[in-house]
């Protein structure tokens, strides 16, 4: 357990915050970026993807602490904590570490102890891959109002989209949620799951408990995470009636959520402002565009102003990245100690740590279409990711055209290449 500790006690929390950043068999879809940072640090639009979490969750009053829950290794987070307790010090973090995958209520359920220290009455509980403005306020306001046992963030996505998601039947005149449905096969709804909950703790985790039970009874009712683990918790639970840690694999999205639709207390908090989702590595772009726009719409100082050089916009340059006379650099993520040199044009692509674009040179995705939440596109009948990514330590000669590639880390690309994942 990785503990930073408060510098100031004042009083008691009625509201934690738990950041479910899983581990790494997950976030598989963010490769080849994710082969050299964990997904929950990259960086979009200058700060590790949590970091946003963060910086909502300290707008929330009465939060005096956070719990990262996950199952990466401790030596993970170490830095980010030590770093974050010095930018957030109304924040006691830690980094609770599940000794395997135990799915997004699994975790929390895992940890209640740590989590219900403090008596707080509610949790906020923020999935660590989502983009958006996270209206927490808004949320804890129609908790109160209600005196609600839980409320989730949805957003409207389009109707064919919607059933990729968990999607929410809702009155919309109370905004009680009525039926909640993950990935449903047939159209029920398409206001989605943000991933962004509160709970009256007093209600969550006997509502988990009860699915645990459940389980043990009718075990083939709920579904689990995929990994090879679970397979074998599920044998375990199956014939297992005591509370054993093997038994609270669970998901909050499967197992819990439409159960709590059949309480009268849930409710939603429909966002009009934006959201996204950061599971491919090229979903990282769109949301680097949505938070670089909500920073400049706040007039925050971390913006740089535009040089000679062509850059922008939704761009971010990492630290030492060195951008030639000339070079155009548009809708990209430019990491750490790249090159790019002069005349070379860099668009809708991420450039991993160490690259270098040559003179000339362009590397050039397709632009997501405003309001989608694809990042793949079907070029030539082949299904490819619309934003090309370099990973580490790749290179890309003089004058060559990289386009809709993936390049896996330390390969040199010296002849035109497009529509391809380069292993
Ligand atoms: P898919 O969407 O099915 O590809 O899986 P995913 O892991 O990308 O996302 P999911 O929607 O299942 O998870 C939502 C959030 O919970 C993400 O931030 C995950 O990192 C996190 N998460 C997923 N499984 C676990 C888990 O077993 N433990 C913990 N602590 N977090 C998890």
């Amino acid at each position: 357990m990785l503990q930073v500790p408060i510098r100031e006690q004042s009083g008691q929390s009625s509201t934690k915050a738990v950041i479910l950043v899983g581990g790494p068999s997950r976030g598989t879809r963010f490769r080849p970026l994710s082969l050299d940072v964990p997904k929950p640090l990259f960086e979009v639009a200058g700060h590790p993807i949590i970091h946003h979490c963060l910086k909502a969750i300290a707008k929330v009053p009465d939060v005096r602490e956070v719990i990262l829950v996950g199952y990466y290794d401790e030596s993970v987070f170490r830095d980010f904590l030590k770093d974050s307790s010095k930018e957030f010090p109304q924040f006691r973090m830690q980094y609770l570490r599940e000794y395997t995958a135990l799915g997004t209520a699994g975790g929390l359920y895992h940890f209640r102890d740590a989590i219900l220290k403090g008596k707080p009455e509610r949790l906020l509980v923020l999935n660590a891959d989502v983009c958006c403005s996270f209206p927490l306020t808004e949320m804890l306001t129609l908790f109160e109002e209600k005196d609600a046992e839980a409320v989730i963030l949805g957003t409207r996505v389009s109707n064919d989209a919607a059933s990729n998601f968990g999607c929410i039947v809702s009155d919309s005149h109370t905004k009680r949620v009525l039926h909640y449905v993950e990935k449903p096969e047939s159209h029920i709804s398409n206001l989605i799951n943000c991933g962004v909950y509160l709970f009256a703790t007093e209600c969550i985790f006997p509502a988990i408990r009860s699915a645990i039970k459940r389980r043990t009874t009718r075990p083939r009712l709920l579904s689990y995470p995929s990994s090879d683990n679970l397979e074998s918790s599920f044998v375990a639970a199956a014939g297992d009636d005591d509370d054993t840690e093997k038994s609270e694999v669970l998901r909050l999205e499967q197992d819990i959520l439409s159960d709590l639709a059949d309480s009268n207390r849930f409710f939603v908090h429909e966002t009009k402002d934006f959201w996204r989702q950061i599971k491919s590595a090229g979903s990282a772009v769109p949301a680097n565009a949505l938070y670089l726009q909500k920073a400049f719409q706040a007039q925050s100082e971390e913006l740089t102003p535009p040089s000679a050089t062509i850059l922008g916009p939704n761009v971010s340059i990492g630290p030492r990245a060195v951008i030639g006379a000339g070079a155009r650099v548009k809708d990209s993520i430019v990491l750490e100690d790249v090159e790019i040199r002069h005349d070379a044009c860099v668009m809708h692509s991420i450039i991993g740590w160490n690259g270098r674009v040559g003179a000339w040179a362009r590397v050039e995705g397709t632009p997501i279409p405003i309001g989608s939440h694809s990042t793949s596109i079907v070029k030539q009948g082949v299904k490819v990711q619309s934003i090309t990514i370099l990973g580490k330590e790749c290179g890309v000669g003089d004058e060559v055209r990289v386009q809709n590639c993936v390049c896996l880390p330390y390969k040199e690309l010296k002849r035109d290449v497009a529509n391809e994942v380069i292993m």
